[in-house]
């Protein structure tokens, strides 16, 4: 078996905040193979998001470490780290992060060219039509639902390619249609460029699609990564 794409080895989160240390993620130890499907599952505040920014190196482990294609994400900077996520990782977060004075086809175009691709807009506008917001491309985030926002942002994070996805309930905002829109778009990223999945979801559909599901309670996984939580 090949090195995991990422892997986590008791890592902790904990932030200080006005009222004191936050202790959010405890013990999590993971290992997530290249092309394979990961579901975080798990009640509000049990930690979903929080890992996934440890995963992304948006947050820096406070204990044991978080490895990405086989880097220490806990020991770069900034810089590094900025670099590491444009070469390798595409993230849609909870509330999209959209650019608020870009249209759609920039805040997708815009980062693919940056991340040195000639073609962007051509790339960018096929990507927004995947995600059926070719009759979109030049309205703003603010004159957007929070679904049409949340497909730009899922443009956003896979027009790149990115070895590594993670996903905050990307189908939340969605009715069933554009869900499983979203849905096969996320699995054609596995699917032909063998990308590796991570997704918070409370959707049983998704779920059910990813290879393994990892249920967090509390900050702890509660369930061993090796077994297959049925939702
Ligand atoms: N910046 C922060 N400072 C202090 N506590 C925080 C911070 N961010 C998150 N938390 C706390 O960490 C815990 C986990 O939050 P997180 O957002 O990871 O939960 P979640 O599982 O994604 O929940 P949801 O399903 O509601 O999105 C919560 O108790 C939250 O209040
Ligand atoms: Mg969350």
């Amino acid at each position: 078996m090949t090195d995991p794409v990422l892997s986590l080895n008791n890592a902790a989160l904990s932030l200080q905040g006005n009222a004191g240390r936050v202790d959010i993620l405890h013990d999590i130890s993971i290992d997530v193979q290249r092309g394979e499907t990961l579901g975080l599952v798990g009640p509000s505040g049990s930690g979903k998001s929080s890992l996934l920014m440890l995963m992304g190196g948006l947050e820096q482990a406070t204990g044991g470490s978080v490895m990405a294609l086989g880097q220490d994400l806990t020991v770069m900077n900034e810089d590094a780290l900025a670099r590491f996520r444009r070469d390798h990782m595409g993230v849609v977060f909870q509330s999209f992060h959209l650019i608020p004075t870009m249209t759609a086809l920039e805040n997708v175009a815009v980062p693919l060219e940056l991340a040195g691709a000639r073609d962007a807009f051509d790339r960018a506008e096929a990507e927004l039509a995947t995600v059926g917001l070719g009759h979109r491309m030049d309205h703003y985030p603010s004159q957007m639902s929070g679904g049409e926002q949340q497909r730009v942002a899922l443009a956003r994070a896979s027009a790149p390619r990115p070895d590594i996805l993670l996903a905050d309930e990307p189908t939340g905002n969605l009715d069933g249609a554009n869900g499983a829109a979203i849905m096969d778009l996320l699995f054609g990223l596995r699917d032909r460029h063998n990308a590796t999945l991570v997704m918070v979801t409370h959707a049983p559909e998704l779920a059910a699609r990813c290879d393994r599901t990892v249920r967090l309670m509390d900050g702890r996984i509660e369930t061993p990564a090796e077994i297959k939580v049925a939702e």
